[in-house]
């Protein structure tokens, strides 16, 4: 257990609640109190971790020194009820707003996503270093700023997923081809977070992409096990990815409910490792099945809270 007061966690959604610089505004803060109160953890949306690497104009941001003091005021906000704030760092690279000007795209291949974006630029040996390096300086940030856990944003069709996906990763390089090399990636950002923190990490996966050729839950089942080595606290399990098949993503109420709980569950059992169940968790009997029949570790949360912040506290 990672020490939480329960095991209900406010998953990451993007508020569009800063300004164009990426501070924390008093709307997150009325925001994020509203809906600390009953809950074990909360994440305040993925905080970008280079200004050139957005999602929304309006997302907050870990990528300077100078958001450190605002990250603080929300997370004092937040401890005020004894639960924990939650960094998820997210790396987009292709799928970086093409509509932000000052947005950069990268990634394992040099192909757009079919479904729309800019042309990434295929990262060379320096682009991956500073890739990693983002990762480690904006934790060494959110340690300062008083979050509490790091979750890594492994999953999703981003930046990680990219290396991760046979059908995205076209690569010839040691960071290609194999299932060895399609994850070296995300265990060099791994262990150079670690490195960085002591902080407890988490890891949000795609326990299946949804597509033909993506990533199958197969491999991630033995991508959790190394996870686990590693001494990673919980794998998030999500289903699908934002190019190809944004439903499963957002989970839409179209894709069938308790898809990505299967997921997690096989996760779980098989490769013995904490996990967060999420998606399209809405009642209390969804709160039930999941606590007696999968056994869930930890309930992650979105649009349910968005709605009513006192949802789990009812
Ligand atoms: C509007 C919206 C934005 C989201 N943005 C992100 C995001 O940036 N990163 C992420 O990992 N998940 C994101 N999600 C997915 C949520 O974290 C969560 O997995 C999803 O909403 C399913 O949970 P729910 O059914 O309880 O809402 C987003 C979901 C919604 C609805």
């Amino acid at each position: 257990m990672i020490g939480l007061k329960n095991n209900f966690i406010f998953a990451p959604i993007k508020t569009g609640y800063s300004d164009k610089t990426g501070v924390i505004t008093e709307k997150h803060l009325i925001f994020y109190e509203a809906r600390s109160k009953f809950i074990g953890a909360v994440t305040p949306e993925p905080l970008y971790i280079a200004r050139g690497l957005r999602e929304l104009p309006t997302q907050i941001g870990i990528d300077c020194d100078d958001k450190i003091e605002g990250l603080k005021k929300l997370t004092d906000a937040i401890h005020q009820f004894d639960t924990k704030v939650i960094a998820h760092l997210n790396h987009p690279g292709r799928m970086a707003n093409p509509g932000i000007p000052e947005n950069y795209f990268l990634s394992s291949t040099d192909k757009a996503c079919e479904m729309g974006g800019a042309i990434p630029k295929q990262m060379d040996k320096d682009d991956i270093q500073q890739a990693i390096s983002l990762f480690s300086k904006a934790t060494i940030r959110a340690e300062k700023a008083g979050l509490y856990i790091i979750e890594l944003q492994f999953g999703h069709g981003y930046l990680v997923a990219q290396f991760l996906s046979p059908k995205v990763n076209n690569r010839t390089d040691g960071y290609g081809g194999s299932f060895e090399n399609r994850i070296k990636l995300s265990l060099q950002i791994l262990d150079a977070v670690k490195s960085a923190t002591d902080l407890p990490i988490i890891v949000r996966i795609s326990g299946d992409e949804m597509i033909p050729d993506g990533i199958k839950l197969e491999e991630m089942i033995k991508f959790s096990k190394i996870l686990k080595e590693k001494s990673v606290e919980a794998v998030h399990v999500s289903a699908g990815t934002v190019c190809n098949i944004p439903p499963w993503y957002f989970q839409h109420m179209f894709v069938p409910k308790g898809k990505t709980w299967e997921f997690a569950r096989k996760i779980k059992q098989e490769a013995n490792i904490p996990t967060i169940y999420v998606g399209q968790i809405n009642s209390e009997d969804d709160v039930k099945n999941l606590t007696d029949n999968f056994k869930a570790d930890y309930i992650a949360i979105g649009r349910a809270l968005i709605a009513d912040p006192d949802f789990v506290g009812k």
